[in-house]
């Protein structure tokens, strides 16, 4: 199958990441978010991060406007009735994704793929929103992602062999390694680095260090590139909170249990560096 139009969902940090990389690949790409601040936001990051790749001459002035013009942001979520693939990047919540999943089974041709960047969410279930669950299929990205070169694949139990193998070769086109894991609640990344991310967090809120110290132990210890804290601020502490609850819920082993202070901050808004606070501050 060919692969020409792509509609990403979703113009947060990942999805606005992922359209960047889709149109700098070559393809037609839709960026579209419900939220019409968050998506012109999404817009004027990719521009900036452009700008940055023409700056350190890993683009020329062209490439850049080419891209640019394969870039269209999208007001209404039916541009997608023109696309082959949609990859959905929206909050990791099981009912919102559902919701999408189902309106872009009406709307997308028969042989569009739809694809969930999710981070742990089951894509069975997902898949069992739509009326085609041959076609769905998890394609996790990492952040940022056009830096990171690893994409997650996962197929739900009933994705066909012809959409995997579509998904995993415009996974190479984009200049990524993908990597094909099963469907189990945090696939192969989330199930390993989320409770790490949630151990820092009890490390604080029992009073064994400072946000500080914590992550220059993982940083000048372990070599880390980010210490814990501080990729959990660059993560969304929403996000890190809502995977440990689908780690703690799937496997229902209490190993998984989110630490209170993270449930604490998620409460009052300190969502990370996206909101301007959470283990630290931003400007
Ligand atoms: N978007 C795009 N590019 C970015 C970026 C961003 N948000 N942040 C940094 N970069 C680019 C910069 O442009 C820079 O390149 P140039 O200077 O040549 O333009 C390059 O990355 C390196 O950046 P810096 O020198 O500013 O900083 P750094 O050396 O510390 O690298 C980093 C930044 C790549 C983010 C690095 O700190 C890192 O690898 N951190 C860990 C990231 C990680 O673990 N990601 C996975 C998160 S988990 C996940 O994604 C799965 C999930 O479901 C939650
Ligand atoms: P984010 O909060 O930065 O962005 C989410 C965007 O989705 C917002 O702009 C919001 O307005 C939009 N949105 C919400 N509901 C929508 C809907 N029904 N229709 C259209 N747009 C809608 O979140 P993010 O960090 O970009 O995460 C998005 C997805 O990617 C989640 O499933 C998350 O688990 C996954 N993910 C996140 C990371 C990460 O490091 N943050 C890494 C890999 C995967």
């Amino acid at each position: 199958m060919t692969i020409n139009n792509v509609m990403v969902i979703g113009a947060g940090q990942m999805g606005a990441g992922i359209a960047q990389v889709c149109a700098q690949s070559g393809f037609q790409t839709f960026l579209h978010d419900m939220n019409e601040a968050a998506l012109n936001k999404g817009i004027t990051s990719i521009e900036r991060l452009l700008a940055r790749s023409v700056e350190k001459e890993r683009m020329t002035e062209t490439e850049m406007k080419e891209t640019r013009n394969r870039l269209k942001p999208a007001v209404s979520i039916n541009d997608a009735s023109k696309c082959d693939l949609v990859i959905e990047a929206v909050v990791e919540n099981m009912a919102v994704k559902a919701k999408v999943f189902q309106q872009l089974d009406e709307i997308t041709p028969e042989h569009t793929i739809l694809a969930s960047n999710t981070s742990s969410l089951p894509i069975t279930e997902i898949a069992s929103a739509t009326n085609r669950p041959s076609q769905v299929i998890g394609m996790h990205f990492m952040n940022p992602v056009p830096v990171m070169k690893l994409v997650e694949i996962i197929r739900g139990l009933q994705t066909s062999e012809e959409t995997y193998q579509a998904i995993r070769e415009m996974t190479h086109q984009l200049q990524k390694t993908p990597v094909e894991v099963a469907d189990f609640p945090g696939f192969v990344s989330n199930r390993i680095l989320m409770p790490m991310i949630n151990e820092a967090i009890f490390t604080l809120y029992e009073g064994v260090a400072s946000p500080e110290d914590i992550d220059t132990v993982m940083k000048l210890g372990m070599n880390h590139p980010m210490g814990p804290l501080q990729l959990a601020d660059f993560i969304g502490l929403d996000t890190c909170l809502y995977i440990m609850e689908v780690l703690h819920e799937g496997f229902g082993d209490s190993k998984y249990r989110p630490c209170p202070l993270l449930r604490k901050y998620v409460k009052a808004g300190w969502l990370g560096k996206k909101s301007g606070r959470g283990f630290y501050q931003y400007d």
